[in-house]
């Protein structure tokens, strides 16, 4: 190679590892604006970003009329996909007289049942917040 040829090989080898990791960069900006902005949560996946939806709307506590307003008032509130509605306890006492009483339809709740998803979406109720909602809901 004569010296002037190995003189410019140097500059562009820089260049081509520059323009490399500038591609690379780029691509993870991309990337980042790809990202989609709200996420469907799918039962036994690990939820990114839930908790802090969970936590900026009450710090913690979460009263009963909070979680019906924020997660069960969506298909309760009108018996969305045969859903026993909010207040009309004729229908929560028909199911709790069947599945072992209040603490019988709690457990459905928290696992689940038909369209009804598990915990009614509030993934980080406790059982007794869900008694809460579900008292509050059934008037029973
Ligand atoms: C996506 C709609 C949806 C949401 C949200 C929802 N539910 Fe339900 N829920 C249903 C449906 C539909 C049923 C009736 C299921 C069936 O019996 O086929 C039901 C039934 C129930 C039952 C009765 C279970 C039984 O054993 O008969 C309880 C208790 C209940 N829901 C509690 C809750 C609570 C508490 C919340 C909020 C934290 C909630 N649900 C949110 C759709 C929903």
């Amino acid at each position: 190679m004569n010296p002037i040829k190995k003189m410019l090989a140097i500059p562009a080898t820089v260049v081509a590892l520059w323009a490399v990791s500038a591609q690379a960069a780029t691509n993870d900006d991309i990337a980042k604006r790809l990202e989609p902005v709200g996420q469907v949560c799918v039962q036994g996946q690990e939820c990114k970003g839930m908790e802090v939806v969970a936590t900026a709307g009450g710090g913690g506590a979460k009263t009963p009329d909070e979680i019906i307003a924020k997660h069960c008032n969506a298909c309760h509130g009108s018996g969305l996909l045969g859903a026993p509605k909010i207040g009309d306890t004729a229908a929560w006492k028909e199911r709790a007289d069947h599945q072992g009483g209040l603490d019988g339809i709690l457990a459905k709740a928290i696992t689940g049942i038909n369209a009804m998803p598990p915990k009614g979406t509030c993934a980080d109720c406790s059982d007794d917040d869900l008694k809460g909602a579900i008292k509050k809901m059934s008037g029973l």
